[in-house]
């Protein structure tokens, strides 16, 4: 089931989730829900508090092989993409290179900032059936999923812009939702 995304600004996507006590068939079904959304809107990752559940769940799809624009090297060509779901996820190890990449976020439309985050992490949590695992995660794939884990804290990308910038993003948005809402005469 496509769900909707919650867009900023809107306090949901301030919350801090909790963790998920039980990789059960509810969880399983959400995991689910936020795939088909994902892959609706279209985007690369998804949390769950983009659509208003406060848990610490996460997916992502992408190519692992993928390379940031950043690196200069060619992404890779368009392929089977790994579908990948991260339950209370945690960040064990990051690498002391920092990068600048431009990043999205389905809750942002249309807006796109360069954030500076680790190039590499390792990353502990449970799958889709609660199985724990690791994963070190390079390139895209490292940097999109630290973009879903700041969503379980509440933070957005425009969190981690100046304040000015931040409030010019989220004015622009607050405008042009606005402008959505159907003329009643
Ligand atoms: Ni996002």
């Amino acid at each position: 089931m496509i769900l909707p995304i919650i867009t900023a600004p809107d306090r949901r996507l301030k919350v801090k989730s909790q963790p998920v006590a039980k990789v059960d068939d509810e969880v399983r079904r959400l995991l689910d829900d936020m795939v088909e959304t994902m892959r609706a809107a279209p985007g690369i990752g998804l949390s769950a508090i983009q659509v208003g559940v406060a848990k610490r769940a996460l997916v992502v799809e992408l190519d692992e092989q993928a390379k940031l624009a950043s690196e200069q090297e060619p992404v890779a060509p368009e392929g089977p993409h790994t579908t990948r779901y991260l339950i209370n996820p945690e960040i064990i190890w990051s690498s002391e290179k920092i990068v600048f990449c431009e990043e999205g976020c389905l809750s942002l439309p249309d807006q796109f900032a360069e954030i500076e985050r680790p190039a590499d992490i390792t990353v502990r949590y449970l799958d889709y059936d609660g199985q724990p695992q690791e994963l070190q995660a390079t390139g895209m794939l490292g940097r999109c999923i630290q973009h879903e884990m700041d969503h379980l804290d509440g933070v957005l990308l425009v969190d981690r812009l100046s304040a000015v910038r931040r409030h010019m993003i989220l004015r622009k948005l607050a405008k042009a939702r606005k402008q959505e809402q159907p003329v009643t005469a």
